[in-house]
């Protein structure tokens, strides 16, 4: 973040710009999730990559704010369709202004996006981030044919995060090589780099789910549960259990028959079979792929900092 500061500065002031329309409920809408702050680490990892590669112009400011705009957008849509209450420590949007609004807003975010990836003027970053916004929409739709199922298979679920987190993560960095015209070899590379972190990312997400706690995390604990949401500390803790826990996780996340005293319980199968533990250990691997797949880049400040948001990604609790 202090490698990339002044430009993260111009990010967000990008941001607030684009947030900026006629129909004022937009603007008031968008400043509700954007002021309330969030890890910026999307734009962070565009600025590092395009830096990292040598990259000189302003083209890395606008595309890390349009990577960010992209994500609000989903952030806004996704708490319509997870029926979540709060987001980055308030009242998600949708509690305050309803869902109408919040999709509303979503695709004007979306828009507005587009517009800012345009000005730079480069097709192959374009091709890159609208390709990502198309795969994360797939992602959220697989999501929700396979909610309520326990019978999806690890690999099913791979291919949800990899759709619904990781190809953002992975456009992010792959658009910095682009920009800053780096070898074929570069560009592969850094979007590998976002991709194994964006799993890994994703992963002790779900983890935090259970495992973390609301007051940090700006988010409620046990969303993906009330939601049916098979993610892998589920899959690994009903792989572990006896019949009495198969009958537990098929009345709660197939039947979405939920107690109070449901997700306390839900937790402690989580606990004793470590499944979180085992979630988080998988992140880690992927954290170790993307860690490998820095090497295209020389050694150096900006090398070092993108291996940093790694271990920051697998040890977050927020
Ligand atoms: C939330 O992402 C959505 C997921 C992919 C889990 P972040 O945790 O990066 O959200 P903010 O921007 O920091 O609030
Ligand atoms: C994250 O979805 C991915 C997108 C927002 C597209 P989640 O539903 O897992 O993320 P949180 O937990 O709401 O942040
Ligand atoms: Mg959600
Ligand atoms: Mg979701």
């Amino acid at each position: 973040m202090q490698l990339v500061d002044a430009d993260m500065q111009r990010v967000n002031q990008m941001i607030l710009d684009m947030a900026a329309a006629n129909a004022e409920m937009i603007p008031e809408i968008a400043r509700h999730l954007i002021d309330s702050g969030g890890k910026r680490l999307r734009p962070m990892l565009t600025l590092a990559a395009a830096l990292a590669c040598g990259y000189r112009g302003d083209g890395h400011v606008k595309l890390a704010a349009t990577v960010e705009f992209m994500h609000t957008a989903t952030l806004l849509h996704d708490d319509v369709v997870d029926e979540s209450e709060l987001r980055r420590g308030k009242p998600s949007a949708r509690m305050v202004w309803g869902n109408q609004a919040s999709v509303l807003v979503g695709d004007y975010l979306l828009g507005q996006a587009f517009r800012t990836m345009v000005e730079v003027g480069s097709l192959d970053a374009l091709a890159v981030l609208s390709r990502a916004a198309a795969v994360i929409a797939e992602g959220e739709v697989l999501q929700l044919v396979a909610a309520k199922h326990l019978s999806t298979s690890e690999e099913q679920y791979l291919q949800v995060i990899n759709a619904k987190t990781a190809a953002l993560f992975s456009a992010a960095t792959e658009v910095g090589p682009i920009i800053a015209g780096s070898s074929a070899k570069v560009r592969a590379g850094l979007a590998d780099y976002g991709t194994q972190l964006g799993l890994a990312f994703q992963l002790v997400d779900d983890a935090l789910d259970y495992g973390g706690s609301s007051m940090t995390l700006g988010k409620k604990v046990g969303d993906d549960f009330r939601e049916g949401k098979v993610t892998l500390p589920i899959l690994i803790a009903a792989a572990r259990g006896g019949d009495d826990d198969r009958a537990f996780w098929q009345r709660t996340i197939e039947q979405g028959d939920i107690e109070d005293a449901d997700l306390d319980h839900a937790i402690e199968l989580l606990g004793k079979h470590q499944a979180i533990a085992a979630t988080v250990e998988r992140a880690r691997a992927y954290g170790d792929k993307a860690i490998a797949a820095l090497e295209v880049l020389e050694e150096g400040p900006y090398r070092a900092a993108l291996e940093d948001v790694v271990y920051f990604c697998v040890s977050r609790v927020s």
